[in-house]
């Protein structure tokens, strides 16, 4: 162990105890103290699944990065490992940006951005950042290899590399901004060390951001998508609400064509709180998808509990008929469940009932019958600072959160169909709630803050009646 590792593991042992647990994760996968940001290095590899992610141990702020680090067998039971690397070489000196893995033989080769500033650390000028690798074959312990690509000539945001193995060549995308467009540069090597430049795979257009961060590219269903988080779009009513967003564009590639588009970018998650997404294949083939369950410069109140940000829930993705991208919880997930308390309510009419009384970790599901409803609004409340309801004047899902004394208040939606039954999974979490739209069509994720005394669960249907062919929790382990 290097010495900077042994440092940041003495410091989250003493951390780690200090903690506030109040909003800790119960299934979600957390830095055992300070800081969290992106997944990265997703991967199996020598019959774990591995997780390293951002992560700034000595503060729950964002400080210099290092690779937290935890495996799992199943994506949802966690185990964590000793931080991984750390900005301990020249070329990764100011931190270890964000990554990925990939399995070579018998090694687990990580594959992440060297930050590094020439100078005074103010000014942008200075700002450098390389791809680098690191290398194991116990799975913790790491080995830097150095530097495998340089900063072209003239940039200076050059982050996020991610690679996969296709045909007999290893390819690599990144992010990157020249000038103020966003967009992702493509590479290809024999041998993962020698990288030859591609060209630039796609670039932001106007109004689609001047960086984008964490590029992704996989197939999917017939189609080839190439999933990123864009820095810089506008918000426009309901669309990229959130200060930056997470999404894909779908289209058609192959190795040495261009990659041709066939529709526009479209975000994956309408919470307030998703951004980073990584993905990666299970053994038998699924594409699952991992996201920063945060945003950039947003209140995080469990800063001053000692520790911050969390990862979504594993989701498995998949390709609907219009070309949108689905994403459902993992199979894993439901290894969780308890057992289901089924509510008996079948109708509510002017009214809001009380159906579990300190709801911590669970699983809920609604079938609301929307065609048989006429409320203006019906759904559920979490304590008095969260509803996940339908608003049918508006015809949209609306997840409405409410914390003025930690300033996070407002609203996300999508649109629903109401002539047809509405079917929710809800995952709710210490501090965090993710809600599945109909089997995969939409998915709301945000952070949550309930007192710990206020975390009762209600039905509720205002203005009218609204029924329900189905309600009910499972208690998650
Ligand atoms: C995305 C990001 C990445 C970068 C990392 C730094 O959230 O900004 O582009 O590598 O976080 O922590």
């Amino acid at each position: 162990m290097t010495n900077l590792i042994a440092d940041a593991e003495q410091e989250l042992k003493t951390k780690r105890e200090a903690l506030n647990l109040r909003w800790y994760p119960r299934y979600h996968l957390a830095a055992r103290a300070g800081w969290m940001n992106d997944p990265n290095g997703l991967v199996w590899f020598d019959g774990w699944y591995h997780a390293f992610y951002q992560h700034h141990p000595y503060s729950p702020e964002w400080g210099p990065m290092h690779w937290g680090h935890a495996r799992s067998q199943d994506l949802v039971h966690w185990e964590h490992l000793p931080v991984a690397i750390a900005p301990e070489g020249p070329e990764d000196k100011d931190g270890c940006f964000s990554g990925s893995a990939v399995v070579d033989g018998d090694t687990l080769v990580l594959i992440y951005t060297g930050h590094k500033f020439h100078g005074d650390t103010d000014n942008e000028d200075n700002l450098y950042q390389v791809q680098c690798m690191a290398t194991s074959r116990d799975g913790i312990h790491f080995e830097r290899q150095g530097i495998v690509v340089d900063t072209p000539p003239g940039i200076h945001h050059f982050r996020d590399p991610k690679v996969w193995r296709e045909g007999a060549n290893w390819y690599m995308v990144v992010g990157a901004r020249t000038g103020n467009t966003g967009q992702v540069r493509l590479y290809c090597s024999a041998d993962l060390r020698q990288w030859v430049y591609g060209g630039i795979l796609d670039e932001a257009e106007t109004g689609m951001g001047f960086m984008w961060e964490c590029p992704d590219f996989f197939n999917l269903g017939d189609k080839r998508v190439l999933m990123f988080s864009p820095q810089g779009m506008t918000a426009h009513r309901f669309k990229n609400r959130n200060l930056f967003q997470s999404g894909y564009l779908v289209g058609d590639w192959q190795p040495c064509q261009p990659f041709i588009r066939s529709g526009e970018f479209v975000e994956m998650d309408h919470g307030h709180d998703f951004y980073a997404p990584q993905s990666f294949l299970t053994p038998d083939g699924r594409r699952i998808v991992i996201g920063w369950l945060d945003m950039w410069e947003s209140p995080l109140p469990e800063q001053q509990d000692g520790w911050a940000g969390m990862l979504s829930l594993p989701r498995e993705l998949s390709l609907g008929v219009d070309n949108r991208l689905q994403m459902r919880p993992a199979k894993e997930v439901e290894s969780l469940r308890q057992a289901w308390f089924p509510w008996p309510v079948s109708s509510l009419n002017n009214q809001q009932i009380n159906v579990v009384e300190n709801a911590v970790a669970m699983e809920v599901v609604l079938n609301w019958k929307s065609a048989d409803s006429n409320a203006e609004q019906y759904g559920l409340s979490l304590g008095d600072g969260l509803r996940v309801y339908i608003d049918a004047q508006m015809q949209r899902l609306v997840l409405e959160r409410h914390y003025p004394h930690h300033g996070l208040c407002g609203t996300r939606s999508v649109p629903v169909t109401l002539d047809r039954d509405l079917h929710l999974r809800l995952f709710i979490d210490s501090s965090s709630i993710e809600v599945f739209v109909n089997d995969g069509e939409a998915c709301l994720s945000s952070r949550i803050y309930p007192d710990t005394e206020r975390r009762e669960l209600g039905l509720f249907a205002w203005s009218g009646y609204a029924s329900l062919s189905d309600g009910g929790a499972w208690q998650l382990k």
